[in-house]
């Protein structure tokens, strides 16, 4: 039989990586890059900021199914470039929400925890309200109504998206401005041996890219997930100190090598949620997947490291 054709949006970023190398074995696979080609996938080039480009790959390709990890995540340069946020992160999906339509495809969406504004003080279920309260969430709530227009829709909320890819250590910087996610990041610098100071009052459900992606590529491939919304993310609420400590850790360092900070010591430009834990057991009970919390995460982690780049490893 022949696989069905999926394109993803921003292959080159990590949850698009993920998805591509899982998505292999089941679809006929497609990915795009913007700022970072690369050379582990022959990836297309999309600028969703350049008129007519999304148009022109979807005619090109006419996938059956379209995940979209794209967005300008850069949560403080979305609050002082809000045109830009907004077309990327909801314009956009409106675009690709109706190229969908056109061409029969299901539509998987990408979307964030910070959607919420935080004051609930556990974590949020699929049924919550959401208060956005920065530029960034308010763009990202906006692409979550245009992704429901969609005749095949799904749409997956998920939390501080981190995991090994050998993508983010070639030095060059996603359409986003940042070079690493925030586990790899934070490695990098244990591994320099140099200071890390840590909120410890932010808290969120830390997700592993390869646990996401293979929920992407389930609800992809089954009618469960059909016009849908899902949160998908790791099952610890934790602080960014606590799980960064817990990386230090897993990674053979000192976990005193982090130390804690309050958020109100860093100029951050835009509001960010005290606490955006995520409720995960609509997914889990839905698809019959158990996802993982922090220490099985880390340790999948650890072991791709191990693999691929024992450098980064403490002793
Ligand atoms: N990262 C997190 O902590 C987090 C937390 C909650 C939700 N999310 C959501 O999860 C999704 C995936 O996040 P991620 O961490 O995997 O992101 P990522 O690694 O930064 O990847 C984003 C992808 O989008 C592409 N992209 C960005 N702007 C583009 C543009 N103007 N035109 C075309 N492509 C563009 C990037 O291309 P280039 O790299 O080639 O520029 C990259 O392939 C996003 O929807 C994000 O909002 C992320």
């Amino acid at each position: 039989m022949e696989k069905k054709k999926m394109l993803v949006l921003g292959a080159s970023g990590l949850t698009g990586y993920k998805v591509m190398q899982l998505a292999k074995s089941r679809f006929d696979v497609q990915g795009t890059y913007n700022a970072r080609s690369t050379s582990y996938d022959l990836l297309l080039k999309l600028d969703l900021s350049k008129p007519d480009e999304l148009n022109k790959l979807m005619h090109e390709v006419k996938p059956d199914v379209v995940v979209n990890t794209t967005a300008l995540h850069n949560v403080d340069y979305c609050e002082s470039h809000p045109e830009e946020a907004y077309h990327i992160n909801a314009a956009m999906v409106k675009e690709m929400a109706e190229h969908c339509d056109n061409i029969g495809a299901r539509f998987v969406h990408i979307s964030t925890d910070f959607v919420f504004d935080g004051r609930k003080g556990a974590p949020y279920t699929e049924s919550d309200p959401p208060n956005p309260e920065s530029v960034y969430a308010k763009s990202k709530l906006e692409g979550e109504t245009f992704a429901r227009t969609c005749q095949s829709w799904c749409v997956i909320r998920t939390s501080v998206v981190y995991g090994w890819t050998p993508l983010e250590t070639q030095g060059s910087t996603s359409s986003s401005g940042k070079p690493m996610n925030f586990a790899l990041w934070a490695l990098s610098k244990l591994a320099r041996a140099e200071e890390l100071k840590i909120v410890r009052d932010q808290f969120t459900s830390p997700t592993l890219a390869d646990v996401l992606a293979a929920v992407i590529v389930k609800v992809a491939g089954t009618a469960v997930g059909k016009n849908e919304l899902y949160h998908v993310a790791g099952t610890s609420c934790t602080s960014r100190y606590e799980f960064t400590r817990k990386l230090a850790s897993m990674m053979g360092y000192r976990a005193d090598a982090v130390q804690p900070v309050e958020s109100k010591l860093f100029a951050q430009v835009a509001k960010r949620p005290a606490l955006s834990c995520l409720d995960c057991s609509k997914v889990q009970s839905a698809l019959g997947y158990r996802l993982l919390n922090v220490d099985e995460s880390l340790a999948v982690m650890r072991s791709q490291i191990e693999m691929e780049s024992p450098n980064l490893l403490g002793s």
